[in-house]
C-alpha cells in the first residue's frame, strides 16, 4: 500500500496508468481530489472546515473502466475506502438509515486498516513474546519467569533418560556436559524423570535453562514444528457493541445480541491440542490483540475516515429516476437518493467504534447513464457531485493496448495460466491487432460492452488450447492472425451465434 500523502497528482495518475488504458480526464480528477484532501489538512483549522470535498461523478457506458479506476485507487492509497452498489439499497428489507450502513463499513474497513499498520510496527516484539511462550509450553517451568506452579512437578514430565538425554517426541536432545555434572553430583542420577533433590535448585534452572536454549534453537530451525502441544484458545470477544441503544439495524442488534451472550457466559476459553506451527499462528495473533489497544485504533481511524475517507457509489444511474413518479420501485429510487443526501451532506452516523462525521469524507459515484441522465438525479443530489467526468468508449486501438499493457493483461494472464500445463503460448502483434479490431467491430454491431468483450473473445479464442493444453505439455504454440481469424471469424460474422457468443 502506497502512502497517499506522498503522491502528487501525476504521480497518481501514473499509478493509475500501470492497470488503465485511456480515460485521462477521469484518472486526472480523481488524482486533484485526493491532493486536494491532502492540501486542505495542512490549513490553519479554521480555514480547514470550510472545504468540503468536491464530490466526483464518473459517468460513462459500461466496460470503459469506472469500476476499475476505483478498484486502483482503493489499492493505491492509504485512505479508508469502501465500494458500495447503489442497487444494493432499493433491495427489499433496506429501508431508512441502512445506507449509513457505508459510513459503519468504512469505518470498520479503516480499524482494520490502522490495527494492521499498528501491529505491523509491533510485530518483531510480539514474535519475541511468542518465542517464550512457545518454549513455555514445550517446557513447563523453564521460563525466566517463575510460572504459577512449582517448577518440579514440570520438570519431571521431561522424559529424562538415564545418560541425561531429553527426549521429546521423536527428536533427541543429546545432554551438554553441564547436565551431566549435575546428574553425577546427584546419587539418584539414574531414576527417570527425578534429576535432583531440592537442595540443587539452582542449578535445575540453569539445567532448564540451557535445554531451554537447546529448544529455542531447535525452533528456530524449524524443527519443532509439528510437535503437538496445550494451547488455550480464546474465543474471539468482539468489541462491546452496545449501538443496539443508539438505534441500530438487524445487523447490530445481533452483534449486540451476541455480546450480551458474552457477558454472560464469560467468553469462552477452551483448551485446543494444535502443533507449533498451529500455536505459534493462534498466540502471535493473541498477542498482538493484547498489544494494541482498540481505542487507540478507533481513535486513529476515526481521524482518517473522517479525513480522507473515501466512498465509491457505484451503479448510481441504476436509483436515478426519470419524471413520472409513483410505483413501489420508483419510490424506493428516490428514498435511497434522500436517505443517502444527508450522508454526501455531512452528518453524523454512529459506529461501533464511535461516531463518524461524514462532512468531509470524499464522494465518487459513477454510473452508465445510458437510461437515465444526471439531471434525474434529484436537485439536492445533483449539487452534492459537483465534478463531473466522462469517461470515453473504447475503440480498437484502445483494446489493443488494454490487451498488452496493463500489469494484470489479458495476455499475460493466459500466458501465466498456461505456463502451468508448460505450454508456452505467444502472441503475434498481428494477432493482437485482429483480436482488438474484432472486438471493437462486435461492440458495434451488437452491444456495446467496452472492454468486457475482450474477456469474452479471449475465451473464445483459447477455448480449444485451454482444453487440450494438458496433453500439449512442452509446446509452444505462436497465435497468429490466421489462428484468430480461424476460430473468430465465423463467429463474428454469424449474427446469430456472435450474439450467443460473444
Ligand atoms: N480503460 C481500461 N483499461 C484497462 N482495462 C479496462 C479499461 N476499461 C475496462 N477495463 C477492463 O474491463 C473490465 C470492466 O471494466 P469496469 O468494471 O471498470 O467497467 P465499468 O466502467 O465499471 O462498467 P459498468 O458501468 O458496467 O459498471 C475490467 O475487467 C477492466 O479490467
Ligand atoms: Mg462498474
Amino acid at each position: 500500500m502506497e502512502n497517499l500523502e506522498a503522491l502528487t497528482p501525476r504521480e497518481i495518475v501514473a499509478r493509475l496508468d500501470i492497470y488503465i488504458i485511456g480515460q485521462n480526464k477521469a484518472k486526472r480528477a480523481v488524482a486533484i481530489a485526493l491532493r486536494n484532501r491532502t492540501r486542505r489538512l495542512m490549513l490553519p483549522e479554521d480555514v480547514r472546515d470550510e472545504i468540503a470535498p468536491k464530490n466526483i461523478l464518473m459517468i460513462g457506458p459500461t466496460g470503459v473502466g469506472k469500476t476499475e479506476i476505483a478498484r486502483r485507487l482503493a489499492k493505491l492509497c492509504g485512505a479508508p475506502f469502501i465500494k458500495v452498489e447503489a442497487t444494493k439499497y432499493t433491495e427489499v428489507g433496506y429501508v431508512g438509515r441502512d445506507v449509513e450502513s457505508m459510513v459503519r463499513d468504512l469505518m470498520a474497513m479503516g480499524f482494520n486498516m490502522v490495527k494492521t499498520e499498528m501491529q505491523e510496527k509491533i510485530k518483531g516484539e510480539a514474535e519475541k513474546q511468542v518465542e517464550e511462550a512457545l518454549l513455555d509450553l514445550l517446557l513447563p517451568g523453564s521460563g525466566k519467569t517463575p510460572p504459577l506452579r512449582p517448577p518440579f512437578p514440570n520438570v519431571q514430565s521431561l522424559p529424562v533418560s538415564g545418560d541425561g538425554s531429553v527426549t521429546i517426541g521423536n527428536i533427541h536432545l543429546q545432554s551438554d556436559p553441564a547436565v551431566d555434572t549435575v546428574r553425577e553430583g546427584d546419587s539418584s542420577g539414574t531414576q527417570e524423570g527425578a534429576p535432583v533433590g531440592a537442595q540443587n535448585s539452582s542449578s535445575v534452572k540453569s539445567d532448564m535453562n540451557s535445554t531451554r536454549e537447546k529448544f529455542r534453537a531447535m525452533l528456530r530451525e524449524g524443527r519443532l514444528e509439528e510437535r503437538i502441544v496445550e494451547v488455550q484458545v480464546q474465543r474471539r470477544q468482539p468489541m462491546p457493541a452496545m449501538e443496539i441503544f443508539a438505534g441500530g439495524n438487524m445487523e447490530d442488534l445481533e452483534s449486540s445480541m451476541a455480546a450480551i451472550t458474552n457477558m454472560f457466559t464469560g467468553g469462552k476459553s477452551r483448551k485446543k491440542n494444535v502443533t507449533i506451527r498451529e500455536a505459534r499462528e493462534i498466540l502471535l495473533a493473541e498477542h498482538l490483540d493484547k498489544m494494541t489497544d482498540p481505542d487507540k485504533v478507533a481513535d486513529e481511524a476515526r481521524k482518517r475516515v473522517q479525513e480522507i475517507g473515501i466512498i465509491f457509489i457505484d451503479e448510481i444511474d441504476k436509483i436515478a429516476i426519470r419524471g413520472e413518479r409513483g410505483g413501489g420501485q420508483d419510490v424506493s429510487r428516490e428514498g435511497v437518493q434522500r436517505d443517502i443526501l444527508p450522508i454526501v451532506e455531512g452528518s453524523t452516523v454512529n459506529t461501533k467504534y464511535g461516531v463518524v462525521d461524514t462532512t468531509h469524507i470524499l464522494f465518487i459515484a459513477a454510473g452508465a447513464f445510458s437510461v437515465s441522465k444526471p439531471s434525474d438525479l434529484i436537485p439536492e443530489l445533483q449539487g452534492r457531485f459537483p465534478l463531473r467526468v466522462e469517461l470515453e468508449s473504447l475503440h480498437a486501438e484502445d483494446f489493443r493496448r488494454i490487451l498488452l499493457e496493463p500489469k494484470n493483461a489479458l495476455t499475460s494472464q493466459y500466458t501465466d495460466l498456461m505456463s502451468t500445463e508448460n505450454v508456452t503460448i505467444h502472441f503475434t502483434d498481428e494477432a493482437i491487432d485482429r483480436m482488438s479490431t474484432l472486438a471493437a467491430e462486435v461492440n458495434s454491431r451488437m452491444e456495446n460492452i467496452g472492454a468486457r468483450r475482450l474477456h469474452t473473445i479471449m475465451e473464445t479464442l483459447l477455448e480449444d488450447l485451454s482444453f487440450n493444453a494438458s496433453e500439449l505439455s512442452g509446446q509452444t504454440i505462436e497465435i497468429t492472425a490466421a489462428y484468430v481469424d480461424e476460430r473468430l471469424k465465423d463467429v463474428v460474422q454469424d449474427q446469430d451465434l456472435s450474439r450467443y457468443i460473444l
